[in-house]
């Protein structure tokens, strides 16, 4: 059986979540190998709606699900999404080697906003960049060092003076919780996660090597990547297919689907650039029909025209096999649509994203107009969409030169057309 892989193509909250819980159904395992709590990953099942941040969302379907090593986690937040869980004994294994997110990180993650003034990333605040820095830097504290309370005394011991000083003294920071503090805080959630802990590299492995179905769900988008995204306007992590190697622990897998999560538009929460932002009535509107408000952060989403040349990198990148098109219904009742099929530059047309980001100010998109349509949430074969959204689907299709196997009509489970 092949593997699968799912991964944000834009700038994240594309409905990987959803697609997730969908595949997670027939999969044996369900995967998270980067990021952290600043994702929202958002499975709607009937009338409940369920949020993740940093469990996988295979939760749900009852499948076992793990946190590979390049997941950076903040306990307290695992612990209170284990504790909504209905599931009281989640089948659940978090590798050793996963990095923590301590209160300073979170400091630091606002203090540095701060400092950045307007020129600020627009961070979700949760300590993501901090810790993974700590990482890089090979001070940080892992989940192994979590669980043992002598380990983690230690650690906190080095840690805690020199995080004080640099956000007392360089930041002008208040440091309010005490050494012990943290400690007491830290060790108890450490004693209560320290029963998921497992190998997910060795599991994984040995999943892949005896034929099991394994889901890996990407958290953010491709272009938030830490080196191919729009730095410094990006996350920490990367955010694409390739780091589902280094993130877990696992050699390459011979067969797989690279699903890319594709929204029928663009959005992006935070700073940076956004060519077919739109900043109307009509970027209004989609942002209310498509409830385009952060998951983690409340925050309003930036939105904007579906754009082909961000689409184009993702799919070369991640080597996409295959697209799932989310959000089509919220583009009903808009009279005219566009698509950017490229971006014109000094009289040139660009059809990738370019690696210096700030030649966009040079960049005009190029727009070709389609005729609106009116989506039913409820249709179940793709030819009894409309022509007008299956013309602009099909024209996205063959840009992006990927097949849109999955077309997403609602939130819902059954608002989901699969493509023959
Ligand atoms: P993720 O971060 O990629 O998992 O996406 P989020 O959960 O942050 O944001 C996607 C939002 O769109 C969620 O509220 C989903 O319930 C919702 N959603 C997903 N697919 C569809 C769809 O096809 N149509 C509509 N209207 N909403 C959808
Ligand atoms: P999901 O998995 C959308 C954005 C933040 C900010 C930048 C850096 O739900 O798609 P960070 O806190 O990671 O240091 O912030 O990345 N960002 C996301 N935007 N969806 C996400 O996750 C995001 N995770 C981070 O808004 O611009
Ligand atoms: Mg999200």
């Amino acid at each position: 059986m092949a593997s699968r892989f799912v991964v944000g193509t834009q700038f994240g909250d594309e409905g990987k979540g959803k697609i997730t819980d969908i595949f997670a159904k027939q999969a044996d395992l369900v995967v998270r190998y980067q990021g952290g709590n600043n994702a929202g990953h958002t499975v709607v099942v009937g009338e409940k709606v369920y949020k993740f941040h940093l469990l996988p969302s295979g939760l749900i379907q009852g499948t076992r699900c793990c946190i590979g090593a390049g997941v950076v986690i903040d306990p307290r937040v695992l612990m209170e999404e284990i504790n909504r869980l209905d599931d009281e004994n989640p089948q659940l294994a978090i590798d050793p080697r996963t990095q923590i997110i301590m209160p300073w990180h979170n400091l630091l993650d606002g203090a540095t906003e701060k400092m950045l003034g307007n020129k600020k990333i627009g961070t979700t605040g949760r300590g993501i960049g901090p810790c993974y820095e700590d990482r890089a830097a090979r001070i940080g504290i892992r989940f192994v060092d979590l669980v043992d309370r002598e380990r983690l005394k230690q650690k906190i011991a080095e840690l805690y003076p020199l995080k004080k000083k640099i956000l007392e003294l360089v930041y002008g920071e208040n440091v309010e919780f005490t050494e012990q503090e943290v400690l007491d805080e830290y060790a108890a959630l450490g004693e209560k996660l320290k029963q998921y802990m497992g190998d997910v590299s060795q599991e994984v492995s040995k999943a892949l090597a005896d034929g099991k179905e394994v889901l890996f769900e990407g958290a953010q988008g491709f272009f938030l990547d830490n080196d191919f995204g729009t730095y410094p306007f990006v996350t920490s992590s990367h955010p694409m297919t390739g780091a589902v190697f280094t993130g877990v622990g696992i050699g390459l897998i011979k067969e797989y689907e690279a699903f890319g999560i594709v929204k029928a538009y663009t959005t992006r929460v935070g700073g940076g650039p956004f060519l077919t932002e739109l900043n109307d009535d009509l970027g209004e509107l989609i942002r209310q029909n498509g409830k385009e408000f952060g998951t983690t952060t409340g925050r309003p989403r930036r939105v904007g025209w579906l754009d082909l040349v961000i689409l184009r990198t993702s799919a070369r990148v991640n080597g996409l096999t295959d697209v799932a098109f989310t959000k089509i219904d919220v583009l009903n009742g808009i009279e005219k649509l566009k698509i950017c099929t490229a971006y014109e530059m000094d009289g040139k047309e660009l059809t990738e994203f370019p690696a210096d980001w700030t030649l966009l100010e040079k960049c005009k998109p190029i727009y070709r107009e389609f005729e609106g349509f009116e989506v039913d949430p409820e249709t179940k074969n793709y030819n009894d969409l409309p022509q007008a959204a299956r013309d602009y689907i099909e024209f996205a299709e063959k840009k992006v030169g990927v097949k849109f196997s999955i077309i997403s009509t609602g939130p819902k489970r059954s608002q989901t057309i699969f493509r023959q």
